[in-house]
């Protein structure tokens, strides 16, 4: 096919330039060697332009190969990591796990140690308020001395009952972080003369003063939740009436920082040895068991301290001395 077609095509011209040389009589074999050279050599451009074409065609398609090729080998290596990369991502990942794995079994373990607790302190307000009920209906109502003084005593343990249930309420919602604050300015020093107002009682009862020290007369205002905060002054004037000698005082301090305010609540009681002070804000820790719960304790107090002032990125500090007394303090912003 390539040859009838490269011959044709080439012979047309050789002929026409046949009968133009032959018009000028020139002689015949010097006419054909002339048309033969000239078809030799138009033979030889069709073959020189299609070989060019060829070449070209198959540049085209070999590059085109080698480009595919490029590109494969170029988005290797994002696709599939290196060993260190993968081997490093797997350890991260095992780590992270590890970690987590941790955090849930500490979890699990508050957990049961806080169900342990709850039921433990549930039970014991309960088994008294049985134990006495029964023990009027078995006989003793009908004995008047009897009779008031385990009256007396099952209402001290469904107080301490009210008082626990309360308790593990402002706790778990603490805890559980659906405290929302409710801030407001308030004058601070008011609202201690509020829970002395409240703690009188008991304070006299146990023959313990409560009283401002120098400078307090003046108004402290601070921005914070006022029922929250009510419960921190009324906890720690509360453990310092509670854990303090008959016959002492609770001495209260305010004082003007540059932004905040600071608290101070001292008492000249008890005092608690130093190596305990850390673990004193520990949900149902108390360093007497039995003196707690014969004043009516939770164990909780502190804890719901700690709480409420993180809440308002505050936080408590206690100082302390065996028989010379306890101080605990805080700040509050004042805006
Ligand atoms: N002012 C204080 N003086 C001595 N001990 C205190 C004082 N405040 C707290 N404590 C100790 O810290 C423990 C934890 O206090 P808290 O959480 O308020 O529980 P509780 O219900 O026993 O008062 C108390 O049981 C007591 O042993
Ligand atoms: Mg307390």
């Amino acid at each position: 096919m390539f040859n009838k077609v490269t011959c044709g095509v080439s012979l047309l011209p050789a002929c026409i330039l046949f009968f133009i040389l032959n018009y000028f009589n020139t002689s015949f074999i010097v006419n054909i060697s002339i048309c033969i050279g000239f078809y030799l050599l138009f033979l030889f451009l069709i073959v020189w332009l299609l070989l060019f074409w060829m070449k070209n065609v198959v540049d085209k398609k070999v590059k085109n190969i080698l480009l595919s090729l490029q590109e494969l080998t170029d988005e290797t290596p994002s696709n599939i990591p290196p060993l260190d990369a993968l081997n490093d991502q797997i350890t991260t990942w095992t780590s992270k796990k590890k970690v987590e794995i941790e955090q849930l079994k500490r979890l699990e373990s508050y957990r049961k140690e806080f169900l342990e607790n709850v039921s433990h302190e549930l039970k014991t307000p309960i088994f008294n308020i049985q134990g006495y009920l029964h023990t009027l209906l078995d006989g003793a109502l009908d004995e008047s001395e009897v009779r008031e003084k385990f009256v007396r005593k099952a209402t001290k343990n469904a107080d301490r009952l009210s008082t626990l249930v309360d308790d593990l309420l402002i706790i778990s919602s603490l805890e559980t972080k659906n405290l929302t604050l409710e801030k407001e300015e308030f004058n601070i020093a008011e609202l201690i003369k509020e829970a002395f107002e409240a703690l009188e009682i008991k304070s006299k009862e146990k023959n313990i003063g409560l009283e401002f020290k120098k400078g307090c007369d003046k108004s402290f205002i601070v921005n914070a939740d006022k029922d929250r905060i009510k419960q921190v002054v009324y906890n720690l004037i509360d453990n310092s009436i509670k854990y303090g000698k008959e016959g002492g005082k609770t001495s209260i301090g305010c004082y003007d920082m540059e932004n905040a305010v600071s608290v101070e609540i001292s008492d000249n009681g008890i005092g608690i040895e130093e190596e305990l002070l850390p673990r004193l804000f520990e949900r149902f820790y108390r360093v007497d068991k039995s003196r707690s719960r014969e004043a009516g304790g939770t164990g909780l107090g502190l804890s719901i301290v700690k709480h409420i002032l993180e809440a308002h990125q505050s936080q408590v500090n206690v100082t302390s001395s065996i028989g010379i007394g306890t101080t605990f303090s805080f700040n509050l912003q004042k805006n």
